[in-house]
């Protein structure tokens, strides 16, 4: 769907796809081989295995949980708490919304407290109290939507942001650690003292310059690998907690630091 800045209104089944596209529903029960396989290609047999015999997929299921990543968060979460109730949470890259769904319940927004603003290029389904946009994060306009959105301050920004992959490992990490870096630079703009940022990365793609900035803004930065994360994938996440908050004097922006 285009349509900028629009508040999300999905049907009902949407958000039942990954990432990649594919619906994560009626994959019933482990260890099952699924029809039609020799029709497909390897790649695709091989991905659908996985999914049946993925136990964080069954949970994830069992829990109505929208996206595995979502457990992703959870364990990141129980290990390094930052979020609690009341706070204001920004999540670039929202779809299908299993983050804002672990958000929205630690923060307790039902209970009309806290915001939490998500954003992606796909439609998520509604999240009650949250407000959703669609849209892309790399055009100015779209982040000052969001901005506007959450008030212009937040306690934390997540961004769980993959790139479409062009199926070239070289390109896909570097589209990647690009949002990574629009993802920050927002977070600086936007956090409160104290506050976190949280996003996905590629192993070893953390560049130095993106780390020393990271170092300059946050307390303390953390790479972490979460057990639902999958150990062949290049994919981590950087934890950054403890927002400095600046200088007046001192620009924000980490293009011009
Ligand atoms: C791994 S998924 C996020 C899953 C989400 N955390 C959840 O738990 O449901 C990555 C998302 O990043 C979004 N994305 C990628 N590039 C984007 C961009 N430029 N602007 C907004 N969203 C983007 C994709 O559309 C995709 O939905």
């Amino acid at each position: 769907m285009s349509g900028r800045g629009r508040t999300s209104r999905g049907k009902s089944g949407a958000g039942e796809k990954g990432s990649s596209g594919r619906s994560y529903r009626g994959h019933a029960g482990l260890t099952q081989t699924p029809r039609n396989m020799r029709r497909r290609k390897a790649s695709s047999n091989r991905w659908i295995e996985r999914q049946l015999n993925d136990p964080y997929v069954q949970e994830t299921h069992k829990r109505g949980l929208r996206s595995r990543a979502a457990i992703k968060l959870e364990q990141i979460e129980d290990r390094y708490p930052f979020l609690q109730p009341h706070m204001r949470v920004v999540d670039l890259g929202c779809a299908p919304g299993g983050w804002l769904q672990v958000v929205s319940e630690r923060i307790k927004l039902n209970k009309g407290h806290g915001a939490l603003v998500g954003i992606d290029l796909l439609e998520t389904d509604p999240i009650g109290g949250a407000q959703i946009l669609v849209g892309d994060i790399t055009e100015p306009e779209m982040l000052d939507s969001v901005f506007t959105a959450i008030d212009g301050k937040a306690d934390a920004v997540l961004s769980d942001m993959a790139a479409a992959t062009t199926g070239h490992r070289p390109t896909d990490h570097l589209r990647t650690m690009a949002l990574l870096e629009i993802a920050l630079d927002f977070a600086v703009q936007i956090l409160t003292p104290g506050g976190t940022f949280l996003a996905k990365a590629f192993r070893g793609g953390a560049e130095k310059p993106l780390m020393d900035l990271l170092h300059k803004h946050f307390d303390k930065v953390r790479h972490i690998k979460p057990p639902a994360s999958r150990q062949e994938s290049v994919e981590t996440y950087l934890l950054a907690t403890g927002f400095k908050a600046l200088d007046a004097k001192q620009d924000k922006s980490p293009d011009q630091t």
